[in-house]
Formats: C-alpha cells, sequence, structure tokens
C-alpha cells in the first residue's frame, strides 16, 4: 500500500471542464488533491494547471466512463498513487436531442453508455477504495430534467437522470454501513459547453423558468459538493439538492418580477 496522501482526494468525473471543472477548483482551493478522470487531455491540460496554481496534488487519469476495464484502471492507478479517496462525484454526461420516434441506437447508446454506465462503473471504482476505508462521499450528477421535469426531444437524457437519482438512493443504502454517504445535485440551466447555446440563444426564455432570474454557474455546484461532503451534512444520504435558482417551482416564475415591478410585463 503506497503512503498515504495527507491531504484530503477529490476525484472527479467529467472534470476537464464544465461544471466537473468547477468543483474541482472549489474543493482545490479547500485544501483537497484531486484526480481528473476524463478523455478530453486539452480540457484536462487547462484544469490541472489551475488546480495546481491553487496548491493541489493533481493526477490526470485519461478514461472513457463507459469502458469498465479503463475505470477499473484509472482507480487502481489513483489508489496507488494517493492511498485514499475522500470524495468522488460522478458528473460526466452528455446530451444529445432525439425524438424517440426519429431515435437511433447509436445516439440512445452513447448516452446510456456516459450517463448509466459510466456512473455504474466510477461509482463501483470509488467504493472499491471507499468501503475498505470505511469512509467517504460519493456524489452524483442529475438533472432537473431527470424525475421532475423530463423534457421533449431529450427522452433518453431524461430519462438517465431520473436512473441516476433513483441509483442514488440504492448506493446510499448500500453504502450506509460502510461510513459512506451517497447524494447528488440537480442542475438546470449552469453555463457550460453543454448548455451554453440555450443561454446565448434563448436567454430570455430560459430566465423565464427560472425563479431568481439567473443562469448557474459551475462554483455553485461546487459548493453544494462541499456542503453534502461536510459535516453540516452529515445526517444526509441518498437526497438530490436542486442547483437551478429555483426553476419551474410554479408555471410562471416571471409573474412575480412582473408584480415587482422588475421585468416589463409580458403580452398577453
Ligand atoms: N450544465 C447544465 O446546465 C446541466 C444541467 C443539468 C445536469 N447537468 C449534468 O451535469 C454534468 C456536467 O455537465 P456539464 O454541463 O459540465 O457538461 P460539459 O459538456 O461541459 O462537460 C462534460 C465533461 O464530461 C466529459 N466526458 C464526456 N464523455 C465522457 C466519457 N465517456 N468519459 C469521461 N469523460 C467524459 C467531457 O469531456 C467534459 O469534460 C452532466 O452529467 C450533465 O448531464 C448539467
Amino acid at each position: 500500500m503506497p503512503e498515504k496522501s495527507t491531504k484530503p482526494v477529490i476525484a472527479v468525473s467529467g472534470g476537464g471542464q464544465g461544471i466537473g471543472r468547477g468543483i474541482l477548483l472549489y474543493f482545490a482551493e479547500r485544501g483537497y488533491d484531486v484526480a481528473i478522470v476524463d478523455v478530453d487531455q486539452d480540457q484536462m491540460a487547462v484544469t490541472a494547471a489551475d488546480c495546481e496554481a491553487l496548491g493541489a496534488e493533481v493526477l490526470a487519469l485519461v478514461c472513457d466512463v463507459t469502458q469498465s476495464n479503463q475505470v477499473d484502471a484509472a482507480y487502481a492507478q489513483l489508489a496507488e498513487h494517493y492511498g485514499r479517496l475522500d470524495v468522488q462525484v460522478n458528473n460526466a454526461g452528455i446530451l444529445r436531442r432525439q425524438r424517440i420516434m426519429d431515435s437511433t441506437d447509436e445516439v440512445t447508446q452513447a448516452v446510456i453508455g456516459v450517463n448509466v454506465f459510466g456512473v455504474i462503473h466510477t461509482s463501483r471504482a470509488a467504493m472499491r477504495i471507499m468501503v475498505p476505508q470505511g469512509s467517504g462521499n460519493i456524489i452524483t450528477a442529475h438533472s432537473l430534467l431527470g424525475d421532475r421535469m423530463p423534457d421533449a426531444g431529450l427522452g433518453v437524457y431524461s430519462a438517465t437522470k431520473a436512473f441516476v437519482a433513483s441509483l442514488t438512493r440504492v448506493m446510499a443504502a448500500e453504502c450506509a454501513p460502510y461510513g459512506i454517504r451517497v447524494n447528488g445535485y440537480a442542475p438546470s440551466v449552469t453555463d457550460s459547453a453543454m448548455v451554453h447555446h440555450i443561454i446565448e440563444e434563448r436567454p430570455v426564455a430560459k430566465l423565464d423558468q427560472i425563479s431568481m432570474r439567473e443562469f448557474g454557474r459551475p462554483e455553485q455546484v461546487g459548493k453544494i459538493c462541499w456542503f453534502l461532503c461536510s459535516d453540516l451534512a452529515e445526517y444526509t444520504t441518498g437526497a438530490s439538492i436542486p442547483t437551478d435558482g429555483g426553476s419551474w417551482l410554479v408555471q410562471r416564475p416571471f409573474l412575480p418580477w412582473e408584480a415587482a415591478g422588475k421585468i416589463e410585463p409580458r403580452q398577453r
């Protein structure tokens, strides 16, 4: 067994960019060493340099989460290198738009591959380190589009996120005897490569769905992850925390803004 790292360690799948990168930077700044698990080597290099600049040691694990042999090899390397794993974030995900009637097996399998199999692969690999350790936090990426508000044209994506929410509860129960908590975060529109075009093309239509009338930022998900891993959440497991500024709390979240005189009334 290698010498155990003196600092806590976080691994984030899909940590090269977007929300995963935001989580890594938040934890690196607060004393964690990090492992970036991603397929995009260019993005990983940028995030690795930024985490190092914040004082973190960085292990960059190039790994396709759909392939269990790659995931197992990456986490064996992580265990060898750090000797511990305190936080695992199953963040890697892809979104593809297709109606079910037009769907292709290729796209369906790609989305399920990352969003379902990927979560199982990285969770299992993390548990193999955390169970003998007797501690840890596992965090999964859900979505507003999962069990709360699936969307037309995003049936497979939405269903994978509902799957992850359900799996999170099961993993929380299975991991509880080993001192491991399992929770999730559920963003709506958080500025990243995945949704940036929506923010550019339809800002007002999207803001009208969000009670706080702001788009999310990746570091805000980092804050929720920090809370979930902290003692403040010591009695919380199996939960999904919305990180969505109050998206779709009601049918017309813009009405209170009109009533408050803070936006122009809509034509009806
Ligand atoms: N951004 C949002 O508004 C939003 C909303 C709801 C849910 N989410 C979820 O949050 C998570 C992060 O989303 P994001 O917006 O940061 O996405 P993103 O597209 O900006 O980043 C995803 C990252 O995952 C990596 N990745 C993709 N396939 C992979 C694979 N097979 N193996 C390893 N890494 C892989 C990519 O290289 C990339 O670095 C996803 O699970 C997404 O479904 C995001």
